[in-house]
């Protein structure tokens, strides 16, 4: 049952996939893509590449940027389900907005992630929830500050801020040398952010880029710290040569309103 009352400042929107998002009063934007879909949004453009990359690896500690309605982390537990993977998945999820995190227990999410009611319910209750399997926990307050605060080395990050130009600090220089600080050689990001300045920002931090395409669905960035194999390669030099005034975005700029 969706309750206003909960989210004053947000709106319950219906995707084309059928599932359900908010618009977001005051980013004035939805939490995805209504065209691409909430849930296949989540699975196409950020959990299937990373796993599609990782399906290797017995435990993955996954950076999800921010948690919102949650659907980058459930969808990766719906996945690891359907895949029948034994995967240990340890994610971290910044989100400063506590009363969305808490409400969730009464959001309309879609069928497929029926099986995943107690733990919703333990992270709207406790902001944690931990099993043999999974570990996830919400890091309440501002992603510019929990961030540089993360002691453990990330395997994955999901990269799925409002857009730059109503969140432009999510997505600066500055912030993604915070990630890549806590990021291993071959640690992987995943963002349905396309943009010159943004990727830019991620080359200018060591990541090498990538263009993912996913079926019913604008293409997307992966982005990594090592080269890749059946990815379309991004050369980010001759992006720089073709397109000179392009810039990553900047804290110093963003803050003085430049
Ligand atoms: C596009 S939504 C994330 C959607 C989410 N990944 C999902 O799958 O449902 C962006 C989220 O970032 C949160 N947010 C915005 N700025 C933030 C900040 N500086 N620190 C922490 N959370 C922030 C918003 O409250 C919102 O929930």
């Amino acid at each position: 049952m969706y309750n206003q009352e909960l989210r004053p400042q947000k709106e319950l929107v219906l995707c084309e996939d059928g599932s359900n998002t908010l618009f977001s009063k005051e980013f004035d934007e939805p939490y995805h893509s209504t065209k691409d879909g909430a849930l296949h949004e989540s699975l196409e453009k950020y959990v299937k590449p990373a796993f599609g990359i990782k399906k290797e690896f017995e435990s993955l500690t996954i950076l999800d940027i921010c948690f919102g309605l949650g659907y980058n982390t459930f969808a990766t537990l719906y996945y690891i389900k359907q895949n029948n993977l034994k995967t240990k998945v340890h994610i971290l999820s910044p989100e400063f907005d506590e009363d969305l995190v808490r409400s969730l227990s009464t959001f309309s999410f879609p069928p497929e992630f029926g099986f995943l009611k107690p733990i919703i319910k333990a992270i709207s209750e406790n902001l944690f929830y931990e099993d043999e399997q999974f570990k996830i926990e919400i890091l309440l307050g501002d992603a510019r500050e929990s961030v540089p605060k993360i002691e453990e080395q990330i395997d994955v990050i999901y990269q799925d801020a409002f857009s730059p130009t109503h969140n432009p600090l999510l997505w600066t220089k500055e912030f993604f040398a915070d990630m890549a600080k806590i990021s291993k050689t071959d640690t992987i990001l995943t963002t349905y952010s396309t943009a010159a300045s943004v990727r830019l920002g991620l080359y200018e931090n060591g990541f090498y880029i990538f263009i993912h395409r996913a079926e019913l669905m604008r293409y997307s960035t992966v982005a990594s710290m090592k080269m890749l194999e059946g990815f379309e390669y991004v050369d980010m030099e001759l992006k720089k040569v073709r397109n000179p005034t392009a810039r990553s975005f900047r804290d110093e700029e963003i803050k003085i309103g430049k």
